[in-house]
């Protein structure tokens, strides 16, 4: 396996970098790009652990060396929130870099599987997807929105809330990574009751955990070490997939449903990226209604990343 990390000298870069280094199979390759001076250094100081996993830092000129022959390609690359900003606020600086790494992308390694994981991610997917699109090269089955932190975050409150160990809790996560978009399906949780109160105030921390971490670091950006975990298992899952295990994972993919033409749904990875997109169940209720309320909201994120490509 060969993976990517653009935007590794940052936060969430060298954290999942380090646990990349720490975990891929033997033999693998990890390349790391960034356009920050210190990447070179990040990766001699990660090829000193001493794992099978060839570690290699690629500077700014040289995005197509990084790219060429990877398998999966994930992007961390651009500005984080301060307290008091939305993740849309973040579009104008950061629509333009995904753009450009995706056309490296669509260059240098068409067949990769690519995470996203630049905010805001409601947007930055669609933004990959007309990219590779009008590069002739998009393939619905290999772009992922990084969603995984919802899901883990999800995971810990619950468990915390109900004194459980968090390896043995699921929480499946649907709908996008802003806000009210993030729909924890609290009702499917299984071997845990919840009370109306607890299912109003664990879905609003889980919508507003991002938020929880941006107001702690009071400036100093967002989260990066619980991302850099989330992103490391996406990536290990994307890995045991296409190594032929089975695995299912809650991630933001084009479904073309009635919901929205991405939505984060449970899905089947495999060889080639997504192998199956899994139905998300019912709903309760709560579920059902805080789904319609946000659904003109996601939709409105994905026009604004179709219209940036395409005019
Ligand atoms: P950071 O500022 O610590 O790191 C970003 C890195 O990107 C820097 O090293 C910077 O040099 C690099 N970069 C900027 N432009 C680049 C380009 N054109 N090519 C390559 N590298 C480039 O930020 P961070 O905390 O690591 O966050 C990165 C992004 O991830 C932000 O947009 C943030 O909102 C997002 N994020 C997403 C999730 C999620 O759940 N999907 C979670 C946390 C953060
Ligand atoms: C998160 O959920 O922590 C990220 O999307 C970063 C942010 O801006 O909240």
């Amino acid at each position: 396996m060969k993976v990517a990390v653009l935007g590794a000298a940052g936060g969430i870069g060298q954290a999942l970098s380090l646990l990349l280094k720490t975990s891929l199979p033997a033999g693998s390759e990890l390349s790391l790009y960034d356009v920050a001076p210190v990447v070179p250094g990040v990766a001699v100081d990660l090829s000193h652990i001493p794992t099978d996993v060839k570690v290699k830092g690629f500077g700014k000129d040289d995005l197509a060396a990084a790219l060429t022959g990877c398998d999966i390609v994930l992007i961390p690359a651009g500005v984080p929130r301060k307290p008091g900003m939305d993740r849309s606020d973040l579009f104008n600086i950061n629509a333009g870099i995904v753009k450009a790494l995706i056309e490296g992308v669509a260059d240098n390694c068409p067949n990769a599987c690519i995470g996203i994981i630049t905010n805001p991610v409601n947007t930055t997917v669609a933004i990959a997807a007309e990219t590779l699109k009008a590069k002739g090269v998009y393939d619905k089955n290999k772009l992922f929105g990084v969603t995984t932190l919802d899901v883990i975050r999800a995971e810990t409150f619950v468990a915390e809330l109900k004194g459980k160990n968090p390896a043995d809790v699921h929480v499946p996560v649907i709908g996008g990574h802003s806000g009210t978009t993030i729909l924890p399906l609290l009702s499917q949780v299984e071997g845990v009751e919840f009370s109306d109160e607890e299912v109003a105030s664990l879905t609003h921390r889980i919508q507003n955990a991002g938020t929880e971490v941006v107001e702690a670091k009071a400036g100093g950006g967002s989260a990066t070490l619980s991302m850099g975990q989330a992103a490391a298992r996406f990536c290990l899952s994307l890995v045991k997939a296409m190594q032929g295990g089975d695995v299912v994972e809650y991630t933001y993919v084009e479904t073309n449903s009635d919901d929205a033409e991405f939505f984060a749904h449970p899905v089947r990875l495999g060889k080639n990226g997504v192998e199956e997109i899994l139905p998300y169940g019912e709903l309760s209720a709560f579920e059902q209604k805080a789904k319609d309320d946000m659904l003109d909201g996601l939709r409105g994120d994905i026009k604004i990343g179709v219209e940036f490509v395409n005019g």
